[in-house]
């Protein structure tokens, strides 16, 4: 049994190449990405910019935004009914409306953790749990 015998030769050493591979993946992506990072480029991205820098003067920045760190909790009703009225994001006023997404409680913690800790250099954090029961009391 040839095959048996390379596979009791190679098994002690599956655990390193294991964490070889996760910090190899580390050293040549940065960072781990956080979770929440691809649901925002999937979802929010294409109207707010990679970078919540917002378009001019039709979608306000997501990016050290005033408006999102003061109203934290109202994030998960915009992102399932939209916000369609005036608002003011950092001093500019904006009025076009963001339609209602289609995204579970779970998506919508992951996407609110990494505004909050990658765009709102806010310590803010939500679990889903608490999404759920916010998104029962929307008005
Ligand atoms: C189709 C374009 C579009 C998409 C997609 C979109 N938004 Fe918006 N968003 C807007 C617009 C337009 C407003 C301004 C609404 C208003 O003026 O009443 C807005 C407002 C906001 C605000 C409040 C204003 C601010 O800048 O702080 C937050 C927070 C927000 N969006 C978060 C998100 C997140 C998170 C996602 C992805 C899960 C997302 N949006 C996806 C267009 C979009």
């Amino acid at each position: 049994m040839k095959l048996k015998r390379l596979l009791q030769l190679i098994a002690p050493f599956t655990l390193v190449i294991i964490i070889a591979v996760f910090v190899l993946n580390i050293i040549t992506h940065g960072s781990i990405q956080h979770p929440g990072k691809s649901s925002y480029q999937t979802n929010c991205a294409q109207c707010h910019g990679d970078n919540g820098e917002g378009i001019r003067v039709l979608i306000p920045p997501l990016f050290h935004s005033d408006f999102a760190k003061n109203n934290f909790d109202s994030i998960p009703c915009w992102l399932k009914n939209g916000i369609s009225h005036k608002i003011s994001v950092n001093g500019v006023e904006y009025e076009q409306p963001m339609y209602g997404l289609n995204m579970d409680e779970i998506q919508i913690a992951n996407v609110m953790n990494y505004l909050s800790k990658e765009l709102l250099d806010s310590n803010r954090e939500v679990n889903s749990i608490q999404v759920k029961e916010i998104l029962k009391n929307c008005k």
